[in-house]
C-alpha cells in the first residue's frame, strides 16, 4: 500500500470524510456487539481496519512530510504527537476484536474505550494537526519550495 496521490486540499477533504464515516462505522459497531452478532461485529472491525491502515498511512507520510518540512521535527512536535496515537487506536481495535468471543459486557466497554479515544483523536486531528497542515502547505508555497 502507498500513500493516495492527491493534492493537498483533496486529500485532507477525504480525511475528514473518513472521521465522520469511521464515527459512523463505530456507531454500527456498537448496534452489533448490542444484539450480540459477532459475524457482523467482526466484520464491520474489519472494514474498518482496511480504511484506517491507508488513512494513517496518508497521514504518517503525507501530512508530516509537509508539517515536517515547514515546521521542523521540534515544530511538528505535536503533529506527531497526535499521529502516534495510531498505534493506541491499533491497539485498541485488536483488543476489541478480542473481546468478541468473550461476551458483550466486554465487547461494550472496549467498544467504549476505542469509541472515545478514536473520537477525541479525529478531533485532535480536525482542530490542529490539519489546520497546522495548510498552515504549511501555505508557508511552503510562498517559500516557492512546493
Ligand atoms: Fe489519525
Ligand atoms: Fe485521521
Amino acid at each position: 500500500m502507498s500513500p493516495r496521490g492527491l493534492e493537498l486540499d483533496g486529500l485532507l477533504e477525504l480525511l475528514e470524510k473518513e472521521h465522520v464515516i469511521m464515527i459512523g462505522t463505530l456507531a454500527s459497531l456498537r448496534e452489533a456487539i448490542q444484539r450480540r452478532d459477532v459475524q457482523a461485529a467482526r466484520s464491520i472491525i474489519q472494514g474498518m481496519d482496511e480504511t484506517l491502515v491507508q488513512h494513517f498511512l496518508d497521514e504518517e507520510s503525507t501530512l508530516l512530510l509537509l508539517i515536517v518540512q515547514a515546521f521542523g521535527r521540534e515544530g511538528a512536535a505535536e503533529s506527531i504527537g497526535i499521529f502516534q496515537e495510531h498505534i493506541e487506536i491499533d491497539s485498541l481495535v485488536g483488543k476489541l476484536r478480542e473481546t468478541l468471543m468473550s461476551g458483550v459486557d466486554s465487547s461494550a466497554m472496549a467498544w467504549r474505550e476505542l469509541d472515545e479515544f478514536m473520537e477525541s483523536h479525529f478531533n485532535r486531528e480536525n482542530s490542529t494537526a490539519f489546520p497546522c497542515v495548510r498552515e504549511a502547505a501555505r508557508r511552503l508555497g510562498l517559500e516557492g519550495k512546493q
